[in-house]
């Protein structure tokens, strides 16, 4: 038997933490990365049961990761153990990043910075001046939603069954930014002429995600104009019901994969400064796609 020198005294610790975490991809996609860029890192998995939070995050900095990921449910909780965070992060209410810098905790948001690069990129276009509707009012949609305003919308629909949720992002989107933001209920006329208005809409709910793949966030009599670009954050299937129906009526249509790839590559550049080159990022993509099985 040969030994596995792959783990030393001097391999470096990433991980990422949540509850379930057994779904995650992140410890395949990250240790990818480890191997293609020939880095002595090994990225970990960590299921952190209820109320064990404070004594998780306190547990990494003491073992002295250089980062980690923080998923469902803890984005929004982390943030009062950490010692800085990015305006955005406190805009948004939640961090996905954290570095551990030397013992202090600073926290990122990736998600807003790989669903933008993701929709530029697969779009060929930005977010100035445009009009967007929002479908859901969760923490995806709030992070989206900033980061759509911050990027110099035009004007923001926001479209949810709890209309209280969406109000209270678009009262955050007002004080912050300025944005013009309204809120609907699915069912209001306004949500319809809304929707047909917008140049881009996205979907940030799980309405459509696997297993229920025959669902769609939006009405059944709803019309897509060929112009719209339609996003969705879901990215199994990688064809979701609402992305068929905006598909059919001629729109440009995007899925959650990007941003889910993105929001990884900006965390790792951050724990370990380095700039991932464009063909390096290329191959990567080439892997994600396999651990997926997409
Ligand atoms: P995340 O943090 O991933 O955004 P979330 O906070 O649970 O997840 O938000 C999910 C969003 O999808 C919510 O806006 C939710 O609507 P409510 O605010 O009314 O709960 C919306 N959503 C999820 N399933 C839904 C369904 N079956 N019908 C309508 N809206 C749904």
């Amino acid at each position: 038997m040969e030994a596995d020198n792959r783990i030393t005294g001097k391999t470096k610790l990433m991980g990422v933490i949540g509850n379930p975490i057994e779904h995650s991809i992140s410890p395949q996609l990250h240790n990818t990365l480890n191997k293609m860029l020939g880095l002595d890192f090994v990225y970990v998995p960590f299921r952190v049961e209820t109320g064990a939070l404070q004594d998780a995050v306190k547990g990494l900095k003491a073992l002295g990761l250089v980062g980690f990921n923080v998923t469902v449910p803890y984005k929004n909780d982390v943030l009062e153990f950490l010692d800085e965070t990015t305006e955005e992060v406190k805009i948004v209410g939640a961090a996905n990043t954290i570095k551990n810098a030397g013992g202090r905790l600073y926290g990122y948001n990736t998600d807003t910075e790989g669903f933008a690069r993701s929709f530029k990129e697969d779009s060929g276009t930005g977010f100035e001046g445009k009009k967007v509707a929002v479908l859901g009012a969760g923490g995806a949609a709030r992070a989206i939603a900033v980061k759509v305003a911050s990027e110099g919308a035009a004007g923001i629909s926001i479209i949810n069954r709890t209309v209280s949720k969406a109000m209270e992002i678009a009262g955050i989107i007002n004080s912050n930014i300025g944005t013009g933001t309204d809120c609907y209920r699915p069912e209001d006329s306004g949500a319809a002429e809304a929707l047909f208005e917008s140049d881009i809409v996205i979907n940030t709910t799980s309405i459509g995600m696997f297993p229920r793949i025959d669902e769609c966030p939006v009405d059944k009599n709803t019309v897509f104009r060929e112009e719209q670009i339609v996003y969705d954050i879901i990215y199994n299937p990688v064809k979701t019901k609402l992305l068929k129906k905006a598909e059919e009526s001629g729109c440009k249509v995007i899925n959650g994969l990007g941003m889910l790839f993105y929001q990884g590559i900006y965390a790792y550049e951050i724990w370990t400064g380095l700039k991932i080159s464009e063909e390096k990022l290329r191959e990567a993509y080439a892997c994600f796609v396999k651990i997926l099985g997409k």
